[in-house]
């Protein structure tokens, strides 16, 4: 497959049909980028996965989402099966659906089929080639199972069992430690000086990771806090008693309405007539306070030899967070959700170009 590729200057999507692709499994938002030579396409679904089986009533379609049928390849294991993921899986199935913030291990399980999903989101290819690097959290546990999981030939029709069917060849390049991604990216922008050690801090949807690269940017130090990351704060704003009772039913909201609300910087919890930005400036600054002060605890060790201070991951795209953060003078990286998924992408750019 690699000794198709043609020269980088003669680059197109036609006559360089590799793809070098990042994939960040998050535990909540599993985000691809791929560089089809021309573009960079960014895909982020929610990372939930759901099997179905009996064939849908009609067709679901959503950016966030996607849905597949395994026809034939190397995962024999999913041969004749269907999934949906994303929000289609939610949606189909609120509450039985698969969720890879429930176990780290899943995360390995299930990337081929976030990744299928992500796919399914773009227009039909009869054969797509992607060149992947894939971040794991644990190497050691993981990169075997990942690239068994992962690499060959797979058939399946995107959209559902009655679409034509895509060929997708997937290389595995390489099983990058969390943080990697980020730490390329953040460099290409200069906010990394990697001639000294760099201190970050990755706001995730089910973690809090203080991280440190050594110079040369090698991670020596990686331990998700003990407090969760933002799926902590979307908890206590969806069970605070201001929304309780607004709602009437004595539960809690709902915490994709209330993740959305914030992501859509308007605050509304769904069509209700209820805007949660009041509860959310109440919760916000503690949640932010409470995980940095045991981040830098964490980091103490080696911040007077660092140069670079800086923070990525979604939850740093929340509204006030960037500029908190800037008064310990820690800086935020632009794009921070895609951090690390773009970062992936370049390094799988550059293994590619040396193979060739
Ligand atoms: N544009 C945005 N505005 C506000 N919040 C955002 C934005 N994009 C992402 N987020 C928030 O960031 C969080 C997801 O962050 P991220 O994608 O880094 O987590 P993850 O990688 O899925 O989780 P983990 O790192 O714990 O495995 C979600 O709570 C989401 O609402
Ligand atoms: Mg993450």
């Amino acid at each position: 497959m690699i000794t198709t590729i043609q020269p980088k200057q003669a680059d197109s999507a036609q006559i360089r049909p590799i793809m070098p692709t990042g994939v960040d499994c998050g535990a909540g938002l599993t985000k691809v980028c791929m560089d089809s030579g021309e573009r960079q396409m960014r895909i982020r679904t929610s990372s939930k996965v759901l099997e179905l089986k009996a064939p849908l009533l009609e067709d679901l379609t959503s950016k966030e989402g996607g849905h597949f049928f395994y026809r034939s390849g190397d995962r024999t294991d999913l041969i004749d099966r269907e999934f949906l993921t994303g929000e289609l899986a939610a949606w189909k199935a609120p509450t039985t659906h698969v969720k890879l913030s429930d176990d780290p291990a899943l995360k390995a399980e299930y990337v081929l089929h976030t990744l299928f999903g992500a796919l399914s989101t773009l227009p039909h290819r009869q054969e797509w080639h992607l060149f992947l690097v894939i971040s794991t959290h644990s190497r050691k546990l993981f990169n075997d199972r990942l690239k068994e999981l992962t690499n060959g030939s797979h058939i399946v029709s995107l959209g559902g069992k009655n679409k034509p069917q895509t060929r997708v060849n997937i290389t595995v390049g390489s099983v990058a430690p969390e943080g990697a991604g980020s730490y390329t990216y953040a460099k290409r922008l200069n906010l990394i000086d990697s001639s000294a050690h760099a201190i970050a801090f990755d706001f995730g949807t089910s973690t809090v990771i203080p991280q440190v690269f050594s110079p040369g940017g090698k991670l020596i130090y990686h331990q998700p806090l003990e407090t969760g990351g933002c799926i902590d704060l979307l908890e206590a704003i969806a069970s605070d008693a201001e929304l309780i009772r607004f709602l009437g039913t004595g539960k809690a909201g709902s915490i994709e309405l209330v993740r959305k609300g914030i992501e859509s910087g308007q605050f509304n919890y769904g069509t209700r007539d209820f805007n949660l930005r009041p509860i959310y400036a109440r919760l916000i600054k503690t949640w932010l306070a409470d995980r940095l002060r045991l981040g830098l605890k964490a980091t103490e060790e080696w911040r007077d030899a660092a140069q670079s201070f800086v923070a990525w991951g979604g939850g740093t795209e929340m509204s006030g967070i960037s500029r908190m953060l800037s008064t310990q003078k820690i800086t935020t990286v632009p794009d921070g959700c895609w951090a690390n998924a773009i970062g992936l992408q370049t390094i799988a750019s550059a293994l590619l170009a040396r193979r060739i």
